[in-house]
């Protein structure tokens, strides 16, 4: 049987475009949503691009929440890929799936990361730290923001002179490397 993934993501989606590319050919894994929580995010356009169904909800009201649910189980997802989601996921969904929601960090947990750090916040804070090296953190998903267990971790260094959207750009590399096989690994091994 196929694994059926569900992708949630705010934002411009790259990394739901380089995962969904990646298992293009590959009969195990489909991903039939992506899940955003804006309505003009550009993911919604790479997912027409890329024929897959893509989704709004508001996520104001606990309602909101409760059609995700339903249309997960209507779906028949088995998993879940947070690929630059910026909402924390509630116990309803987090029941539903056990240790099957995955997350990626940009950058080194359990550094850099919590409410507040997303995006460019991110890259701004570790330039202005003076750290020497960052990275990614791929994790499981739990009640609280980029706190669930590590499953994986790349480095990349950075030179006295880099700007954070250098960094940022060396940051996506390495999320663009690692996230698609670190779920297929994940998936395989579970
Ligand atoms: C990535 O840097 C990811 O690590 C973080 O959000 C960003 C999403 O970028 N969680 P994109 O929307 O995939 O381009």
């Amino acid at each position: 049987m196929k694994k059926r993934i569900a992708i949630f993501a705010s934002g411009a989606g790259s990394n739901a475009e380089n995962i969904i590319r990646y298992f293009a050919d590959n009969q195990e894994f489909e991903f039939p949503i992506i899940i955003s929580s804006k309505e003009n995010a550009y993911v919604h356009q790479r997912a027409k691009k890329l024929g897959v169904k893509s989704f709004t909800l508001e996520f104001k009201e606990y309602l909101d929440w409760e059609v995700l649910h339903d249309i997960l189980i209507w779906q028949q997802i088995d998993y879940v890929i947070l690929a630059g989601f910026l909402l924390k996921i509630p116990p309803l969904i987090l029941e539903l799936f056990p240790q099957k929601i995955i997350n990626i960090h940009p950058a080194l947990l359990p550094k850099f990361g919590g409410k507040g750090m997303y995006g460019s916040r991110v890259h701004r804070a570790v330039c202005a730290a003076g750290e020497t090296e960052t990275g990614i953190t791929i994790h499981y998903v739990t009640e609280n923001y980029d706190e669930g267990n590590i499953i994986f971790q790349a480095k990349c260094r950075i030179a006295p002179d880099d700007t954070p959207e250098i960094v940022a750009q060396k940051v996506h590399a390495l999320e663009y490397e690692w996230f698609p096989k670190i779920i297929e690994q994940t998936i395989n091994n579970s």
